[in-house]
C-alpha cells in the first residue's frame, strides 16, 4: 500500500493527472509517460463540491496494483471525511482533502497521517492563505488550485503566482517542511516561473497527455526550459 514516502522523496516532481488520459486507454496512456514521472495524479470529483464526476477508490485500487508510481489523490468532494478511509485502503500514498469542503480539516489531516500516507491540504483560488496557518502543524502538502476546480484544460489565473509566492514563505516558516503543489493550467511556458515561485510538486494534464511525446512533455517541464 504506502511506499513509506518521506517527504524528501518528493522535491521537484510533476504529477501527471490523469484526468486527460483517455478512459479507455488509460493503461496504454500511463504506459506513454515511460517512466519519465514518479507520481500520478488522480482526480475524484463527487458532482456536487465540483460539477463534474470522477474516479473512485476502485481506480486507485487499480491503479496501486498496476504501477509502483506514488499515488497523489485530490478529493475534490464534499465531506471528504466519509470517504478518507476507503482511499487510504484503496492504496493512496498522499491524500488530499479541501478545506472548504471539509468541517473538521484537522481532524481529518491527523487521521491521513496516522494511516502512513501524506496528508495534503486543498484551497480553491479564492481561498485565502490565512485559512491554513492553523492546519500546518498536520499538514505534509499544501495544493494550490491555480484554477477554480473541477475541469482540466482551463487557463492558469495570474494571480496565483503571487499566492504561490506567499505561501512559500508561509510554509518556509514551519518548523517541519511542507511540500508545496499546483494544480490546472500549468504548461511548459509557465512552468519555469512557477519552478521560481517556490513549487515542489507540479500538476499537470492536458499539457502531458495531449502531447505527442507525454514522457518528452514531462521531462520539458521538469527542466522548465519550455519557457517564451
Ligand atoms: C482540475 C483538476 C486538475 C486537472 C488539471 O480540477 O484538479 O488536476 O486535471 O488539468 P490541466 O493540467 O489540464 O489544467
Ligand atoms: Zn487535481
Amino acid at each position: 500500500m504506502n511506499k513509506r514516502l518521506t517527504i524528501n522523496d518528493l522535491r521537484h516532481i510533476i504529477a501527471p493527472s490523469i484526468l486527460a488520459a483517455d478512459p479507455l486507454r488509460l493503461a496504454a496512456d500511463i504506459e506513454r509517460l515511460g517512466g519519465a514521472a514518479r507520481c500520478l495524479h488522480i482526480d475524484i470529483m463527487d458532482s456536487h463540491y465540483v460539477p463534474n464526476m470522477n474516479g473512485g477508490p476502485a481506480l486507485v485500487k487499480a491503479l496501486s496494483q498496476f504501477t509502483d508510481m506514488v499515488l497523489d489523490v485530490h478529493l475534490m468532494v464534499e465531506r471528504p471525511e466519509h470517504v478518507v478511509d476507503m482511499y487510504l485502503e484503496a492504496g493512496a500514498d498522499i491524500l488530499t482533502i479541501h478545506q472548504e469542503a471539509c468541517r473538521h480539516p484537522h481532524r481529518w489531516l491527523g487521521r491521513i497521517r496516522a494511516a502512513g500516507a501524506l496528508a495534503g491540504i486543498s484551497l480553491n483560488p479564492g481561498t485565502s492563505l490565512e485559512v491554513l496557518r492553523d492546519l500546518l502543524p498536520e499538514t505534509d502538502l499544501v495544493l494550490l488550485m491555480t484554477v477554480n476546480p473541477g475541469y482540466g484544460g482551463q487557463k492558469f489565473i495570474p494571480a496565483m503566482f503571487d499566492k504561490i509566492k506567499r505561501c512559500r514563505e508561509l510554509l518556509d516558516q514551519q518548523d517541519h517542511r511542507i511540500l508545496l503543489e499546483a494544480d490546472g493550467g500549468i504548461t511548459v511556458e509557465n512552468s519555469s516561473m512557477l519552478w521560481q515561485a517556490g513549487l515542489d510538486v507540479m500538476v499537470a494534464g492536458s499539457s502531458i497527455f495531449q502531447a505527442a511525446d507525454p514522457a518528452a512533455q514531462v521531462r520539458v517541464l521538469e527542466s522548465g526550459n519550455g519557457g517564451i
